[in-house]
């Protein structure tokens, strides 16, 4: 699927080098449950997500540069019709609207083309830049689990936890706001 500025599109076995350009970056990774992942490790991610059809790539119309990617997976039941979203994109490619509109997109037709009743999102509460990009998707803020996830350790073995927001939109609420 295409937008004014961006495509979105299937992974393919050859997007490792650019998995790499912002999978190694600290910051992009801060919030994932997995830290910077080297040139050998993306050409894997790129081979594996190629085959995952949770996995988007995102990237410039103009001259294809991947500058991210989504998540958006249909949760169990699937009667429930209920998808979970997520995304990492490039820090060079932050602040300019690209995740809101890649997002948008994929939304539109995850609501309009395949059914979906409900699309969640979670996220650590210190990514502010995260949910600001759920609230301007429109996406409502429904909880606030404490201690909920763990994606490390102290130097004593034990996990360090932390929070994690609960966000959602329901396909009434996006066709009334994008219909
Ligand atoms: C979460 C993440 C994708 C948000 O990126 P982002 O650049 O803030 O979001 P967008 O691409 O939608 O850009 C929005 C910003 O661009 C600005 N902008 C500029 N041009 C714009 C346009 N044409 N349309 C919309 N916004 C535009 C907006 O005003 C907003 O500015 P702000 O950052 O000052 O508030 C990014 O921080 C990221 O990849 N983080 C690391 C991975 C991560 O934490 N993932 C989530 C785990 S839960």
């Amino acid at each position: 699927m295409s937008t004014d500025r961006l495509v979105v599109r299937r992974f393919t076995p050859d997007d490792g080098e650019g998995l790499h350009g912002y999978l190694s970056r600290p910051e992009a990774v801060r919030f994932e449950p997995y830290g910077v992942q080297t040139r050998a490790q993306c050409d894997e991610l790129a081979g594996a997500r190629a085959h995952d059809p949770s996995f988007w790539a995102v990237c410039l119309r103009d001259d294809g540069t991947l500058v991210g990617n989504l998540y958006l997976h249909h949760d169990d039941p699937r009667e429930w019709r209920s998808y979970g979203l997520g995304y990492v994109f490039h820090p060079d490619h932050w602040h300019q609207g690209y995740a809101t509109e890649a997002c948008r997109a994929l939304l539109d037709v995850c609501f309009d083309q395949w059914g979906a009743h409900r699309v969640i999102a979670h996220c650590d509460p210190r990514n502010e830049a995260s949910w600001r990009l759920l609230e301007r998707l429109g996406l409502r803020r429904e909880g606030h689990f404490r201690q909920s996830a763990s994606f490390s350790a102290d130097d004593a073995g034990r996990p360090v936890w932390h929070d994690a927001y609960l966000y959602a939109v329901l396909d009434t609420e996006w066709a009334a706001a994008n219909g």
